[in-house]
């Protein structure tokens, strides 16, 4: 993969300083994996976990300037609220409305999104490496469908349709996004006969997380036979959208190859260079072990 932005940064300047910001944080994975890539690649830094309640973003955001770190990673809740301290935002993060990469060029921070494009580069490389012209059927409208569905458009699909518990909210999305691919927004009840002709069918709602993983966020008579089922959780790794479409002879892609890959668009543009991803899939896989 070719980093969509050169790196500024020289070894000259000392050990790389990384991190993720969220509240909470206790259980990310994202230090495990990205301490085991800089080692792979020999780069001396260090990317530690950061507890930044809602109130201290501000002042977390300067110090990553005071500190000289390289970039962070911001997850929940600060996805959307991070984006009024930066002074640039990537024209893909501005449409999403989010960020969930920030990167430190000598004192001028720019935000960039690497969600969408990290789950659209692990569901090509998994299970679908063509989705040109395809039937998609996104489950859910909220922050992580917007990253996805955008990202989507890029591949030139045949259509998306967004299915929502609120209705509304899908067909906005729809309408907004309408001049960047064929696109329609549906309420559960009239999803039926969208999913029935799918060649994809990704779930980006918590329907299925743990703990509550027996959950289903559509009726199992609904998938079809064959098609690509994917699913944005990765705990657990299979959820029982996966295995139910597994038992309808579906390809199945669950939400580990976008965790990793959104992590791996981030490195690039902290490094410049390509990511380790094999290493950093091993690194998280190893830790859901411990
Ligand atoms: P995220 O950033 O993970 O997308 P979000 O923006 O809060 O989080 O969006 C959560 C999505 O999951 C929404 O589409 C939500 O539906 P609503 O817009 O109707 O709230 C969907 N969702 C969450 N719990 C759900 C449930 N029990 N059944 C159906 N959809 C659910």
């Amino acid at each position: 993969m070719k980093s969509t932005q050169q790196s500024e940064f020289t070894m000259a300047s000392g050990a790389m300083l990384l991190g993720v910001m969220g509240d909470p944080i206790i259980h990310t994975k994202s230090p495990i994996m990205h301490n085991a890539a800089l080692k792979a690649l020999g780069i001396e830094g260090n990317y530690v976990p950061l507890h930044i309640k809602p109130e201290g973003l501000e002042k977390a955001i300067q110090a990553i300037l005071t500190l000289g770190f390289r970039g962070v990673n911001v997850t929940i809740p600060h996805k959307v609220e991070v984006m009024k301290y930066l002074d640039h935002i990537d024209e893909g993060a501005a449409k999403v409305g989010a960020v969930n990469t920030i990167v430190n060029n000598n004192g001028v921070l720019t935000g960039y999104n690497t969600d969408g494009i990290g789950y659209v580069r692990s569901l090509k490389e998994e299970v679908c490496p063509e989705l040109r012209g395809k039937n998609i059927v996104v489950l859910g409208a909220g922050g992580a469908a917007r990253g996805i569905i955008h990202a989507l458009t890029a591949e030139q699909p045949g259509q998306i349709s967004i299915v929502n518990r609120t209705a509304s909210k899908a067909i906005e999305l729809a309408q907004e996004w309408g001049s960047l691919a064929n696109m329609q927004g549906l309420s559960e009840a009239e999803a039926q006969a969208a999913v029935n002709s799918a060649d994809v069918l990704i779930n980006t709602t918590s329907v299925g997380m743990h703990p509550n993983v027996g959950e289903l966020p559509l009726p199992k008579e609904w998938i079809p036979e064959g098609i690509v089922v994917s699913d944005l959780i990765y705990n657990p790794l299979m959820t029982e959208l996966l295995h139910v479409s597994a038992r309808k002879g579906c390809s199945t892609h669950g939400g580990l190859g976008m965790f990793v890959n959104q992590g791996a668009y981030a490195l690039e543009y902290w490094t410049g260079v390509d990511a380790p991803v094999a290493v950093m899939r091993e690194a998280v896989l190893q830790s859901f072990k411990l």
